[in-house]
Formats: structure tokens, sequence, C-alpha cells
């Protein structure tokens, strides 16, 4: 029988509103990107305009990860389940971490690489209005073009580990990790 502070218990275990929120709005928009750098000259070839979308996504991923970051500051996450080891415990915030670092460093990379080229162009966000470009050479623009390229590969890397873990935890564990971060989920 389900006890009120059992209640109170998942309740508290369970992330904000805010940060589901937070959570998927980027990791579909993260997906889309992935998908449009790794594949969009081969699977994804025919589909139009596939770059200025990116970009345009990549930019609008920056902007809410630094919102989600200052958020998150101050709104700690749910303590992990008793029964999670230390080490995964560990595991979980390394790679949680470097997300936040690489949710706001990989668009930065990007905005760097089209910014510090010979031949800029245009980028706008969705058609509505301009982006301005970041004040840098060429030198900074391949920096951001190597950079862009290397840590795109990290977080692609990043989510099949985040997500045969979120998986494991659902199917193996039976833990409820995964339903703390579905909307609605007990
Ligand atoms: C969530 C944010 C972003 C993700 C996940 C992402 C991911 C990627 C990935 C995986 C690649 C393929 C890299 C490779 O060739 O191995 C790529 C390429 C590229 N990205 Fe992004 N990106 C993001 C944001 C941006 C932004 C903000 C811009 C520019 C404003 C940008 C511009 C580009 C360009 C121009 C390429 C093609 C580079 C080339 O052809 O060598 N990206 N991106
Ligand atoms: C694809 C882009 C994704 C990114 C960038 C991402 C990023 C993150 C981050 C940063 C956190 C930590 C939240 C915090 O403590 O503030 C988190 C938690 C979580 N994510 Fe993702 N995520 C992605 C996709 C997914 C997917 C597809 C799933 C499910 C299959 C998933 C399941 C979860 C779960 C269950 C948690 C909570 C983990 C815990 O309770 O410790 N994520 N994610």
């Amino acid at each position: 029988m389900t006890t009120a502070i059992d209640h109170q218990d998942a309740i508290q275990r369970r992330y904000t509103g805010g940060a589901i929120a937070f959570h998927w709005s980027i990791a579909v928009l993260v997906l889309v990107n992935v998908a449009i750098g790794l594949f969009g000259e081969s699977l994804l070839a025919g589909i139009p305009n596939q770059m200025p979308v990116h970009k345009a996504i990549g930019i609008t991923v920056l902007v809410l990860s630094i919102a989600r970051t200052g958020w998150r500051i101050a709104h700690p996450a749910p303590p992990p389940p008793a029964t999670l080891p230390g080490w995964q415990r560990l595991a979980a915030r390394i790679s949680h971490g470097a997300f936040y670092i690489l949710l706001i460093a990989l668009p930065l990379t990007g905005w760097l690489m089209v910014s510090g080229t010979e031949k800029r162009r245009e980028l706008s966000w969705f058609g509505l209005f301009d982006i301005p470009y970041l004040p840098v050479g060429t030198a900074a623009g391949d920096a951001g073009h190597e950079l862009h390229e290397m840590l795109g590969l990290l977080m692609a890397a990043l989510i099949v580990l985040h997500v045969a873990a979120a998986l494991r935890h659902h199917f193996v564990l039976r833990d409820g990790t995964l339903a703390r971060m579905l909307p609605g989920a007990r």
C-alpha cells in the first residue's frame, strides 16, 4: 500500500516540470542537428535547406542551454535511487556535466566556424531575423571547424551511452529513472 510518505518521496525524486521541459525540447533539437550533421549528405541527402535549419536550431540550442544551465544551478536534480552503486552515480554526474558543457560549446564552435570564414553565407533564424556573426577571423573559424567536428562526434557518442543507460534503467533495473524524466509519469 502506498503511504503519504512514499508518495512524498516519489515526488521529491522526480525531476520538476521545468527540468523535463528543458530536457526534452533540447534533446529533440540536438537529435535533429546530430542527424543533419552526420547524415545530411548521405541518408538525408535530398531534404532541402538542411544547413540553414541546422544553424538556426543550433543557435536555439545555445540560447536554451545557457538558460537551462542558469536554471539548473538554482534547481538541484533529485537524488539518484538509493540502490545505485557509487561508480554509476559518478558516471551519471560526469556524463550529465559533459552534456551541459557540450550543449554550449558545440553550438558556439559552429557559430565560430561560420563567422570566421572567407565567404560568409546568410545566417538567419528560420528566415525571421538575421543572427549576427561573431567578430573573429579565419584562424578562429578554422579552429571552430575542427572543434565542431570533434565535439559533434563526442556529442553523438555521449547520446548513445546516455540512451543505453536510460533504457537499461527502464527495462533491466526497473528503478523508475526514466519515469522521473517523463512528463506526467509516476
Ligand atoms: C546543437 C547544436 C549542434 C549540433 C549537435 C551540431 C552537430 C554537428 C555535427 C555532428 C556535424 C558533422 C561534423 C562532422 O563532419 O563530423 C556538424 C556540422 C556542421 N555544423 Fe553543426 N551542430 C550544432 C550547431 C551548429 C551551429 C550553431 C552552427 C552554425 C551557426 C553549425 C554549423 C555547422 C556546419 C556549417 C557544419 C558542416 C561542417 C562541414 O561541412 O565540415 N552547427 N554539426
Ligand atoms: C539527445 C539528446 C539528450 C541530451 C543532450 C540529454 C541530456 C541530459 C542531461 C543534461 C541530463 C541531466 C539533467 C540534470 O540533472 O539536470 C539528462 C537526464 C536524463 N536523460 Fe537525457 N538527454 C538526451 C536524450 C535523452 C533520451 C533520448 C532519453 C531517453 C531514452 C533520456 C533520458 C534521460 C533520463 C532518464 C535522465 C535522468 C537521469 C537521472 O535521473 O539521473 N535523455 N539528460
